[in-house]
């Protein structure tokens, strides 16, 4: 049995067989929906592990001789076998509300493998990272250092905590996935008002006008608390979906820049520079696919460079993927109900293909307008294709989860459509609307995978070559019911 083409936007282990059949590690998407139901997101946990290490290793290797450190983003895709799996890499976790927290710790993360972020930070949240000995609480706001350092000395505690700086880079996907720009809730700026961010270049950016902005002045408060507060460095995530190295290189520099100024003021040579997220994926065939050594790379150039300039060492640089590790790992499936073929005004057609699940699963395409492609997954159709748009099963018109895909043009109800590289911000951003349940979230493997060894004792589907088992549940009505306390 010969495959037709999948492109590399599909996990290595996907499979599209000449009668149109997906698979991962040998099981169908129909057997995965005949044994757990549709719809489905499935995550393949060898591509996880892979690209945990590829990012792990390419790191490494970009700053070779300095000290590297990767925080798997948990809001990208987060579950206790997720975090053991790449704890179980060497990855930490970086998490931003109670919640996060406690699934990686329950996960088996510990202390200084964790990292909380949080422009609104509860002091529930900063006691528990407190206690748990947190690697890095990264202050987000000029009047958390004084509330940390509170809660630390209550706790009898020395808090690791870090500074996130706005840098003024505008960069990422979507306005509302950008965020090192000022007019923005994030991080504490890195310049003084009035001085113009956007338009200033790293190399422009004087001593004196950095020496004089906020993120350095929470820098010297967090200094003046060190018997409470340990300054572990600086922080600078500026978006997410982001293309080239370019954006992430001004604001390393720029971070550098306040490092130097801070060595300059007060004699402390900062640790730590954290780099955030938000390195891109290709959702659609023909994108561009970011090769994450080559931007490593790139930026360690020109981190060595600026701290050779400065006569600083390099600080141990660290790294919060999410999107990059986990979205080409994760697959959509869904069971097709309604097709409807309606006639436009310029004479085209286009079809609807109604599927069981939608914008409460997959909220992406209509908060971003983000665009994805689809195939028939149990069958290879007719060879004529049609202009098909897949839509969910909300009251809403732009509950779209694909804007436009060739589809084989005989799609019926009972069909199955598979979605790539939805492993990122699906699950995680997924909703109850119109008390819709939240599809199950099955992990898929190769039956040499370590990391399913020491898994649930969910039942499990086993193929000649893998196996695929419950890693978070379908919401059920009782669910539904059982917070409805009317
Ligand atoms: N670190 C920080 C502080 C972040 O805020 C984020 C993402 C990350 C790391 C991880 O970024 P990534 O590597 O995944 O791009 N819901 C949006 C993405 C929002 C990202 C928010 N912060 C989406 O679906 O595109």
């Amino acid at each position: 049995m010969s495959d037709t083409g999948l492109s590399q936007i599909w996990p290595a282990a996907a499979r599209r067989a000449d009668d149109g059949v997906l698979s991962l590690h040998g099981l169908t998407a129909a057997q995965l929906c005949g044994s757990f139901g549709s719809p489905l997101y499935v995550m393949d946990l060898d591509e996880v592990v892979t690209r945990a290490r590829t990012f792990r290793d390419a790191a490494a290797r970009a700053f070779s001789t300095s000290t590297t450190s990767v925080s798997f983003a948990g809001k990208a895709f987060l579950s206790k076998e997720i975090v053991r799996l790449l704890v179980g890499e060497g990855l930490h976790v970086d998490t931003c509300t109670l919640g996060e927290m406690r699934i990686a710790l329950a996960g088996g993360a510990v202390g200084r493998s964790l990292v909380l972020h949080g422009n609104n930070k509860s002091d529930e949240e900063i006691e528990l990272a407190v206690a748990n000995d947190f690697g890095k609480i990264v202050v987000d706001s000029a009047d958390e250092p004084e509330r940390i350092a509170a809660i630390a000395r209550r706790l009898g505690k020395r808090a690791r905590v870090m500074v996130r700086v706005t840098t003024g880079i505008h960069a990422g996907g979507h306005e509302y996935i950008s965020t090192a720009h000022e007019d923005q809730k994030f991080g504490i700026p890195l310049l003084p008002a009035g001085a113009a961010a956007n338009d200033a270049t790293a190399a422009s950016l004087s001593m004196d006008t950095v020496a004089s902005g906020p993120a350095l002045a929470v820098l010297k408060d967090i200094l003046a608390r060190s018997e409470d507060l340990e300054l572990v460095g600086i922080h600078s995530h500026i978006g997410s979906q982001i293309h080239s190295a370019d954006a992430f290189i001004e604001a390393a520099q720029r971070v550098l820049r306040l490092r130097e100024a801070f060595w300059a003021t007060d004699g402390f040579v900062l640790p730590e520079v954290d780099l955030g997220g938000g390195y891109s994926v290709a959702y659609l065939d023909d994108d561009e696919s970011m090769d994450i050594q080559t931007t490593l790379d790139a930026i360690a150039d020109a981190m060595r460079t600026e701290s050779q300039k400065s006569g600083l060492p390099m600080p141990v640089v660290s790294f919060e993927p999410g999107r990059w590790i986990v979205a080409p790992a994760g697959i959509s499936v869904y069971t097709v109900g309604t097709v409807k073929p309606v006639h436009l005004s310029d004479g085209s057609t286009r079809t609807y293909v109604s599927v069981d699940g939608g914008m409460s699963d997959n909220i992406r395409p209509a908060l971003y307008g983000a665009d994805y492609t689809a195939v028939l997954a149990n069958r290879s159709g007719a060879a004529e294709t049609m202009h098909a748009r897949i839509v969910g099963l909300h009251c809403e018109s732009g509950d779209i989860l694909v804007h436009d895909v060739e589809l084989p043009a005989d799609v019926r109800r009972g069909d199955i459509v598979a979605i790539p590289v939805t492993g990122a911000y699906g699950r995680t951003m997924a909703s109850n609307y119109n008390q819709a349940l939240r599809p199950a979230v099955i992990a898929v493997s190769s039956s040499d995978n370590e990391g399913s060894e020491h898994m649930s004792d969910a039942p499990r589907l086993l193929s000649e070559h893998g196996e695929a088992h419950v890693m978070l549940r379908r919401d059920t009505i009782a669910d539904l019911l059982s917070l409805d306390l009317g």
